[in-house]
């Protein structure tokens, strides 16, 4: 009995054992596949319901190895195994979600059963579509998130207050919502605003608010949060003084506030080292000097200032950091010469230094720091050779040293043997460009874009005959003769976007076929200042730039160019062209925008432009100097972003075109010498003309311009106007007083008229007025003194028999001598105007053509 039942306890012992055993075994076991055992009912079906809230759609998601998680969750499996979900191993409960690029497109909002899932520590649904979804305030039942991730995702609107009271999160990342076709940005931070968002949540290591529109200071209180590591608020419109403190924030290594322009700031002095790797602050207004404690940043690896304020010499220190890979102080105000401390930089794969003042020669150590692939230097006061020492950069793949003061011979075979190199930018240097024996046998470097503009050549080089992968191709200011070879039209035909000769002497094209140009993606086509003769060069259907301008070319335009529906800017102008201008130019497309036909033998009507209804993108005209005829066509009036409308020197025969006056920009109305005629008088209504500027209905000879009768007190309402020119016509009356009101106006020319009546005083209050000529009226009285008045010339005067006083000889009787008015600081407005006025004409300057357009009527106007 007693063996047996001693051998029973044996035995029970035994069980326990083997019962300890097996539950060690089976915990051992749900260790290892805990999630097995542990999947809450209530939370699969809150990812299952999550999920069924959404359509897949690929395109949701912009990551190229996105993929939809959450098509294998199946409702009869475990879902801890599922993708993108992680479970806590000990209660089951799901703590972490990572959907990013999971292609979820749809809706989401607070009852969504995602909210429901509580013990959520980690949730990422970046790299979705949300279809313009608020981020739901419900977020703030996740309360133990420490992770969380909603960028590029297309959400909108006011990022919640709720994500504030998250005060576990150390990573948020509401980054990257917003259109980058149009750069409009879907989230926005007013209220609450920044620092309100952020107030609580001081266990941050990893903010990222990039694109999401800020719109306030950068909130002192982040210098408090010292976990930081990571802090990257791109375009978020921020402004004011950006802390210094920030930048020493003990364990911040990625500091990016680039595109910022409202953002002010200054390196502080750095006391101790740091550990920042990444430091963009591009496009933001940072100014002062970078120190010489810049040096303390030894971990860097990046450092990008580019388009700052930045100023005075580039620190020898910089050289110490030797991490960087990546050194961008491009468009600043940094002078001196290169520090020869650089040289230690040698893991550098971009260095740029373009668009500063930097001095002194280009270092010949800069070929040591071989994993280069791109350097620029371009438009900086650099001089002296171009060292050889720079074909060592073999892995050097773009080169950029134009417009600098470079001067001498430069062999063009170095380049050759820099095997990567494939954009190479010699142009505005100064040097003269050497082809040795490589030129010829230049057979397998292909290049993709050359700027050889200004290099003193004298032919097309030879090795182009063999670059069939050229996009770019610039040839201007050189002293290239004779016609463009014909090896040229083999040339990269299929790959040329930009081809420009300008400047050269170039008189035609040889052999080639019916006149049209070989290049078929050709967008940007540059002949002008040539002796280029013959008919004009037709160009693909992709052209965006055709100038043509200042050659000798004749013929018609044909109208196969009203067909090109990408074509903005097309200058014919000063050639001998004849015929007339195509009718089909109404109809066509409506990205044209620069028109001009000047000082060409064109005949016939204006076509009716902008007759198509399609929103025309016309802004300006220039079809002067021409044997034009007829009206100005009343289509004009569709053209609603028209700024320049230059018609003078034709023989167009129409009354004053107050119905221009309805278009919103239009700053400049040119119609001297044709034959404009009728009354300025009472307009039908008020004349609008709101933004123009210039105003020319003047005339030389009595066959053209031909205004009589009074002018009209409503001019005094085109309050923009800078320059009004009404010389040589048969007004009479007297000068409205309302002038007085165009306070803007800097030059008035009402030469050559029958004006009578005394000059209003009211005309001393044009406190910009530096051009004034009433010469040849019948103007009587006293001229007003005083201001301005000082300064006009008597040749301003003459010639109204009735006129008195100062610059004139002429003394007013007692009867018409006014008090003299106080002295006045006339010389200031003198300079204020000159300033203005160069700075108004820049504003719509807007592009080549225009330059040229629009420059002669600055030289004109220009005074002095
Ligand atoms: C996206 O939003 C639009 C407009 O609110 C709505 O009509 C559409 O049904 C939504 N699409 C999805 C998949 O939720
Ligand atoms: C959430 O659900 C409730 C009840 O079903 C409904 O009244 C409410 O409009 C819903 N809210 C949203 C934001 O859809
Ligand atoms: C958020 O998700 C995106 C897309 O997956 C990723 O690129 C980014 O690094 C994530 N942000 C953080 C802070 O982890
Ligand atoms: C930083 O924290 C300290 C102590 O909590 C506080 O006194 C100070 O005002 C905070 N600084 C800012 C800029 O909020
Ligand atoms: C380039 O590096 C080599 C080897 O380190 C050195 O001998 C040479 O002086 C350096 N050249 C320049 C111009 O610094
Ligand atoms: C251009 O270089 C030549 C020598 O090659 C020099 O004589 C000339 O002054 C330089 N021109 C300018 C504008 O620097
Ligand atoms: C006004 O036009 C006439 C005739 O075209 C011209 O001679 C004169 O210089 C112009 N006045 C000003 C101030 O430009
Ligand atoms: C000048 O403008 C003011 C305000 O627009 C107007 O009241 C006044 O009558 C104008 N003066 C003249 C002389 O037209
Ligand atoms: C004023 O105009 C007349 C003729 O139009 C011209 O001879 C004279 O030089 C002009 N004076 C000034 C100062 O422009």
């Amino acid at each position: 009995m007693m063996e047996l039942s001693s051998c029973l306890i044996v035995f029970h012992r035994l069980l326990i054992r083997l019962l300890l055993f097996t539950i060690f075994v089976s915990n051992y076991i749900s260790f290892a596949s805990v999630q097995q055992l542990f999947c809450h009912d209530e939370e699969r079906s809150a990812l299952l319901q999550f999920k069924d809230s959404f359509v897949i759609d690929k395109s949701a998601s912009s990551f190229e190895g996105a993929y939809p998680k959450v098509l294998q969750w199946k409702s009869s499996s475990n879902c801890c195994l599922w993708d993108g979900i992680d479970c806590d191993a000990e209660t089951g409960h799901v703590i972490g979600l990572d959907l990013s690029s999971s292609c979820l497109f749809g809706s989401i909002n607070s009852n969504s059963t995602l909210f429901t899932l509580v013990h959520l520590q980690m949730l990422s649904l970046a790299d979705n579509h949300f279809n313009f979804s608020q981020i739901p305030a419900a977020i703030v039942q996740l309360s133990g998130l420490t992770y969380l991730n909603l960028s590029s995702s297309t959400l909108y609107g006011q990022v919640p207050f709720e994500i504030s009271n998250l005060t576990r999160l150390s990573s948020l990342d509401v980054s990257s919502n917003y259109d980058p076709d149009t750069g409009e940005k879907f989230l926005q931070l007013r209220n609450p605003k920044f620092k309100t968002l952020v107030r609580n949540l001081l266990g941050l290591e990893i903010l990222i608010l990039s694109y999401v529109d800020i719109s306030s200071e950068v909130p002192d209180l982040l210098t408090n949060f010292t976990s930081l590591t990571t802090l990257h608020l791109s375009k978020c419109e921020l402004y004011g003084d950006f802390p210094a403190k920030l930048f020493q924030l003990p364990n911040l290594q990625s500091l990016i506030v680039q595109f910022n322009e409202n953002l002010t700031g200054r390196f502080p002095e750095f006391q101790q080292r740091s550990p920042l790797t990444t430091l963009r602050l591009r496009g933001t207004k940072f100014s002062g000097s970078l120190p010489y404690s810049i040096e303390k940043l030894d971990s860097l690896d990046m450092l990008d200032v580019r388009s700052c304020n930045f100023s005075g010499p580039i620190p020898f220190s910089l050289g110490k950091l030797t991490q960087l890979t990546y050194l961008n102080l491009r468009g600043n105000n940094f002078s001196g010469e290169i520090p020869s401390s650089l040289r230690n930089l040698i893991h550098l794969t971009l260095l740029s230094i373009a668009e500063n003042q930097i001095t002194g020669p280009i270092p010949l150590w800069l070929g040591n720091l071989t994993k280069l692939t791109m350097l620029r230097l371009q438009h900086n006061l650099l001089h002296g050779p171009v060292p050889q020492s720079l074909s060592m950069l073999v892995n050097l793949e773009k080169l950029n040293i134009r417009d600098n003061n470079l001067g001498g011979n430069l062999k063009f075979d170095m380049f050759i043997n820099m095997k990567s190199l494939t954009h190479l930018r010699l142009g505005h240097t100064n040097l003269s460009l050497i082809f040795g024996k490589a030129n010829r046998n230049a057979t397998s470097h292909q290049f993709k874009s050359l700027d050889m503009s200004s290099c003193k050549l004298r032919k097309f080089p030879h090795f182009l005959r063999h670059q069939n992968e050229l996009e770019v191709l610039l040839l201007g200011g050189n002293k290239i003769s004779g016609q463009i070879p014909i090896w040229m039209w083999n040339t990269s035909t299929h790959t040329l976007i930009e081809l420009d000769v300008r400047n050269n002497s170039l008189r035609g094209f040889d052999q080639l076929p019916n006149q049209v140009l070989p290049w078929i993606n050709l967008a940007m086509f540059d002949i002008s200042l040539n002796k280029f003769l013959g008919p004009l060069p037709i160009p693909p259907p992709s052209i965006v730039h055709y100038d043509v301008s200042k050659n000798m070319l004749t013929g018609e335009m044909p109208p196969l160019f009203c067909t090109m529906s990408s074509l903005r800017n097309l200058d014919l102008s000063n050639n001998n062209l004849d015929g007339i201008v195509p009718k089909c130019l109404g109809n066509s497309s409506s990205a044209l925008s620069i028109l001009s036909l000047r000082n060409n033998s064109f005949h016939g009507m204006i076509p009716q432009l902008c007759s198509s209804n399609n929103g025309s993108q016309l802004k300006i005209i220039d079809i002067s100097y021409n044997q034009l005829q007829g009206k100005l066509p009343r289509s004009l009036s569709h053209c609603l972003m028209l700024e320049a409308i230059i018609v003078s020197n034709n023989q167009l025969r129409d009354s004053f075109p107050s119905w221009l006056g309805s278009l919103p920009e239009l700053k400049l109305l040119i119609l001297h010498q044709n034959g404009f005629y009728g009354t300025i008088e009472k307009p039908k209504k008020d004349l609008d003309f709101s933004n123009l500027q210039v105003l020319d209905m003047s005339s030389n000879s009595f066959t053209d311009n031909r205004f009589e009768g009074e002018i009209s007190e409503v001019f005094g309402n085109l309050k923009a106007l800078h320059s009004l020119n009404f010389s040589n016509n048969m007004l009479t009356g007297c000068i409205p007083s309302s002038f007085g009101n165009l306070t803007e106006l800097e030059s008035l020319d009402l030469s050559q008229n029958n004006l009578s009546c005394r000059i209003p005083q009211e005309l001393k209050q044009l406190g910009f007025l530096a051009s004034f000529n009433v010469s040849h009226n019948n103007l009587t009285g006293p001229i007003p003194q005083g201001k301005q008045f000082y300064a006009f010339d008597s040749s301003s005067f003459y010639e109204n028999p009735e006129l008195c006083g100062e610059p004139l000889l002429k003394k007013c009787g007692n009867s018409e001598s006014l008090p003299s008015p106080p002295e006045d600081d006339h010389e200031d407005s003198k300079s204020i105007f000159k300033m203005d006025w160069i700075f108004i004409l820049a504003g719509y300057i807007s592009g080549l053509v225009v330059g040229v357009v629009l420059a002669d009527i600055m030289m004109k106007r220009t005074p002095g």
